[in-house]
């Protein structure tokens, strides 16, 4: 008798408890406190936002596009339940100053190295301090321009005529859809591997899909769902207990590993052979780490990794939104083909340097690159940790401990930002009235992020981009296969969901 009241004593106790926390925690997560002199969202009782970043998850830049036009603010905060404090700022005087101008402040913070550990490790993505900047100093001996004109060219320009061989022109003949997205991905891959490794994958001679590169897909997308399931360790140990027989993350991360430990390996029996390399590799090989010492199998496997996901799939996201685009906007093609004729004889395809030098005066192709990028950056969502105590320049407090983030997607989308057609595919935008191509502040434009960690191969993008831009829209012409939902997949870059069909022709 006394211990049935005492158990109901107690559950009653609890109950006052949970209650009395849900009504003091009404709109927020439990233990969180509301911040002053930020815009909110407000969420549940004791869970905050966690529902809401769940209904969201495989649109969630939308969810940050929804919430600057719900509030009209560029700068907002979310409580999650389990997430650390999250500042959303889309104001490019915030972004900016976080990424250049208190650079010391902001670091890639401890949530995000714990869920980008397995598949980055303390690769340059994943690294802060001495550890991340010998791997920048090393890594930026390749981006010289002798390099981009005597080396880079040559190698997308072989890539590109391997594909036209055996893809392009073989679907005109069958008149047979292509599934452009994986094409490019496979051509971005076989280059980058090629000119950072020394290594002739030939993906785009492979059918279907190469393992590596499907594991390296399915890693990343685990990777990104661990910032908005923050109990992943445990979603991910059920759900290998539910489905034991399908490949999970440690399945994945093996082949990924087993990938980047060959390439070393390869690379090490070649110098005993006494080959002599100049490549991205064997800067790392011959450089040292942030402790003096020469790299060792663990570090050289992260430095693999993280340029893999650097070189191939940000350029070839960046290309199939671009003809997406293309596709979509017949009048920019026109005039990017008329730039296009007007630049690049077939003398001058055939001749890399001539090409290197005839890209730098596209006004029009750049443009349209940039205007494609800023609708679909290839990095659609980044976040920092803030060290200290802050305020932004648009006022907003930050605390030790808080996340800053950034979409420049949705920054991409909005008026207030871009002005009133910022909806508008324009690549004009990008270009000023004497004719010269202008660009963005980084904080307005952050595609390729901004200050001293701003993309290494901005221009080696660029360059590979224009290079199959020219090639492709010069000799064919590319149209969507109808019916098809044409959208991104929620990720750490900005993939296409379903990829993409097309059927060619020749022009
Ligand atoms: C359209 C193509 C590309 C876009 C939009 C892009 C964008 C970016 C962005 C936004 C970052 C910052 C990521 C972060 O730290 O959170 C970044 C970093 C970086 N990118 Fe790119 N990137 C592209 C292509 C490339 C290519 C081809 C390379 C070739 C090596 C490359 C190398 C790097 C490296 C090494 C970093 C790390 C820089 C650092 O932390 O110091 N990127 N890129």
């Amino acid at each position: 008798m006394s211990s049935a009241i005492t158990a109901g004593t107690i559950g009653k106790a609890a109950l006052a408890t949970v209650v009395g926390l849900a009504a003091y925690y009404n709109d927020r997560a439990i233990f969180d406190e509301n911040r002053k002199g930020i815009t909110y969202q407000p969420g549940l009782p004791l869970v905050g936002n966690l529902p809401l970043l769940i209904q969201y998850k495989d649109q969630i830049h939308e969810l940050f596009l929804e919430a600057y036009h719900r509030y009209e603010a560029l700068t907002i905060t979310f409580s999650v339940l389990g997430v650390p404090r999250q500042i959303l700022t889309l104001d490019p005087q915030n972004v900016e100053y976080v990424l250049k101008n208190n650079f010391e402040n902001y670091i890639k913070g401890p949530e995000f190295h714990g869920a980008m550990n397995d598949l980055f490790g303390n690769g340059i993505f994943n690294a802060n301090g001495d550890e991340w900047k010998y791997q920048r100093k090393t890594a930026s001996h390749i981006f010289n321009v002798k390099n981009f004109r005597d080396q880079f060219t040559d190698v997308f320009v072989e890539e590109i005529h391997y594909m036209i061989d055996n893809i392009w022109d073989k679907a005109v003949e069958t008149q047979t859809p292509v599934d452009f997205h994986e094409i490019m991905f496979k051509f971005t891959l076989d280059s980058f591997i090629l000119l950072g490794f020394g290594v002739h994958l030939n993906a785009l001679g492979t059918k279907g899909s190469v393992p590596f590169a499907e594991s390296f897909d399915e890693a990343q997308r685990t990777t990104f769902q661990r910032f908005i399931t923050p109990i992943w360790p445990v979603t991910e140990f059920l759900s290998r207990l539910a489905q034991p027989f399908k490949t999970g993350m440690n399945g994945h991360l093996k082949v990924v590993d087993d990938f980047a430990r060959q390439v070393t390996e390869q690379r090490r029996e070649q110098l005993k052979n006494g080959e002599v390399h100049k490549d991205l590799l064997s800067r790392f090989m011959n450089a040292s780490n942030a402790n003096g010492e020469p790299l060792n199998n663990d570090e050289l496997r992260d430095i693999v990794l993280n340029f893999v996901i650097a070189g191939r799939d940000t350029t070839a996201q960046a290309l199939s939104w671009t003809f997406y685009m293309l596709m979509s906007h017949p009048r920019v093609e026109a005039k990017l083909l008329e730039e296009i004729n007007a630049n690049v004889t077939e003398d001058i395809m055939a001749d890399s340097g001539s090409l290197f030098e005839a890209i730098k005066d596209m006004k029009y192709a750049h443009a349209v690159f940039y205007e494609v990028l800023r609708h679909y950056p290839s990095v659609p969502l980044n976040q920092k940790f803030a060290l200290q105590d802050d305020v932004l320049p648009d006022g907003t407090p930050i605390r030790k401990g808080d996340y800053v983030l950034w979409c420049p997607y949705a920054q991409g989308r909005v008026e207030k930002i871009w002005g009133p057609d910022a909806k508008q595919f324009k690549p004009e935008r990008w270009i000023n009235e004497n004719g010269d191509l202008k660009r963005e502040s980084q904080g307005k434009w952050p595609a390729f992020h901004g200050g001293p960690r701003t993309c290494l191969g901005q221009h080696l993008a660029t360059l590979e981009a224009l290079v199959a831009i020219i090639f492709l829209v010069r000799k064919y012409k590319f149209t969507l296969v109808p019916g098809q939902d044409i959208t991104y997949q929620v990720s750490l870059t900005l993939p296409m969901k379903n990829g993409m069909k097309v059927m060619v022709e020749k022009r």
